[in-house]
């Protein structure tokens, strides 16, 4: 049995390891009406024309998927606050919402799964948007107050803290590519100033948890991407792919490691002094690996293309672009970056999309078995967070793109396991049996 579905025990999960899924409030909620996202959809801009309405319904029933996860032996699980739901107008606090929270994070407790949350996961409140969000530096003392509302209402509920997922998703996709409200692009500069704001705001944040609950674990998720030359013999495209790995990938990071200012503001001397060192652990998300190189006919994308290799694995393709080649390796890759922080690494989302489950067993094994690789290789690493347990709705791409563990029909809301449901529940049982785990 010493290879079991976990592959070569290389290295065991330590006690403790969160095994988890992931999921954000737009995402899953459903009802959401008062935030960014809603008025993006109501504008037409979802690729497949799709609505998110009850999405999974968890405003009303989030405890259904609650038990499923259980079901499956998962012992954490990552959701997000709405913000719009919390604070639907300046300063307006709406004790109902908090009071869902309090009973879905309750809920959690009583099944034996660990809380992990979120704050902000793509979506702000109108009011906040109208404000030009985070391009403006009020944004910083808003969601600095939205944080504490946050952690004094249920912080007797959850001490593990993402502040912002994917800042770098949010500022490039909405402000440089326009795939994402407010779908601005080629903004470089607008970009740059965004991710100055979000570093402040998450440095706010994580000095305002750690106020209130001196032991709070206090991260951010980090998107990462591995990106190759497209033609590795032309020096420029090699150029262009190590731009962007550093731009993409690090800019956030490099702030928080080093109290330097994004990138270019940090060329014109701007430091963030307040910023070094604010995190806890690092939490990445990790997809896919994507090909980067020259395009002479897309100037608005500063003259770069991200392709993928048609004939490489992947999982299903978006509506008007492939999603990644999916290169299990990466995720060791990244697990190895971030180490250097010399501080706890989760991988906070990780999977597929896949509505015939047609590559996610084989690449789940393998994410497993790099796992045990980067644990082998001294990383300290302390939980994985597969997204997600239900197909849940895809921002533009609707409910085009299936991550789920679970097949969900938004219509009926009726929900049926996919094979790696199963296959994931096996993992985590084996490595509990001590098959090579703990
Ligand atoms: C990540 C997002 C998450 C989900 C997955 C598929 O970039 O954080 O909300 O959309 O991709």
């Amino acid at each position: 049995m010493e290879n079991g579905l976990n592959g070569k025990p290389d290295h065991p999960f330590p006690a403790g390891f969160a095994w988890g899924v992931a999921s954000s409030s737009h995402q899953v909620e459903g009802c959401n009406f008062n935030n960014q996202w809603s008025a993006w959809e109501r504008r037409g801009r979802i690729k497949s024309g799709d609505r998110a309405g009850l999405a999974c319904d968890w405003w009303r029933n989030a405890e259904r998927d609650f038990d499923l996860a259980q079901s499956l032996g998962i012992n954490a699980l990552r959701l997000s606050l709405e913000w719009s739901k919390i604070e639907p107008e300046e300063g307006r606090w709406d004790k109902a919402a908090v009071n869902r929270y309090r009973e879905m994070l309750k809920g959690l407790h009583e099944r034996g799964i660990r809380p992990f949350v979120t704050l902000h996961h793509f979506t702000n409140p109108l009011w906040f948007e109208a404000k030009r969000a985070f391009l403006s530096p009020r944004s910083i003392p808003l969601f600095q107050r939205f944080t504490r509302h946050a952690v004094e209402t249920l912080g007797d509920l959850c001490s593990d803290w993402t502040t912002f997922n994917e800042p770098n998703v949010y500022a490039s996709l909405g402000y440089f590519l326009g795939e994402f409200p407010p779908g601005r692009a080629g903004r470089f500069v607008q970009t740059a100033l965004v991710t100055r704001n979000l570093v402040l705001a998450h440095a706010a944040a994580y000095r305002t948890i750690h106020a209130l609950q001196p032991n709070a674990n206090v991260g951010w998720a980090q998107h990462f991407v591995v990106f190759k030359p497209r033609r590795p013999r032309w020096a420029v495209d090699r150029w262009i792919s190590g731009f962007i790995d550093r731009r993409f990938n690090q800019n956030f990071a490099d702030s928080i490691e080093t109290g330097r200012a994004p990138f270019p503001l940090n060329e014109f001397g701007d430091r963030l002094q307040e910023v070094q060192g604010t995190c806890d652990y690092v939490g990445i998300n990790y997809y896919s690996r994507l090909r980067a190189g020259l395009a002479l006919l897309s100037p608005r994308t500063l003259f770069f293309q991200l392709t993928v290799p048609p004939h490489k694995p992947q999982g299903d393709s978006g509506i008007e672009i492939p999603y990644g080649e999916a290169y299990p390796k990466g995720l060791r890759r990244a697990a190895k970056r971030f180490a250097a922080f010399n501080k706890p690494i989760y991988i906070l989302e990780n999977g597929v999309p896949d509505r015939d489950d047609r590559i996610r067993p084989w690449l789940l094994k393998a994410e497993v078995k790099q796992m045990r690789k980067a644990l082998a290789a001294g990383v300290d690493l302390r939980g994985y967070f597969h997204w997600s347990l239900t197909d849940n709705f895809e921002w533009n791409e609707g409910w085009h793109l299936r991550f789920g563990l679970i097949e969900l029909d938004p219509a009926t809301q009726a929900r049926k396991l996919r094979p790696s449901a199963q296959l994931y529940a096996d993992i985590i049982r084996e490595s509990r049996n001590g098959l090579g785990g703990a």
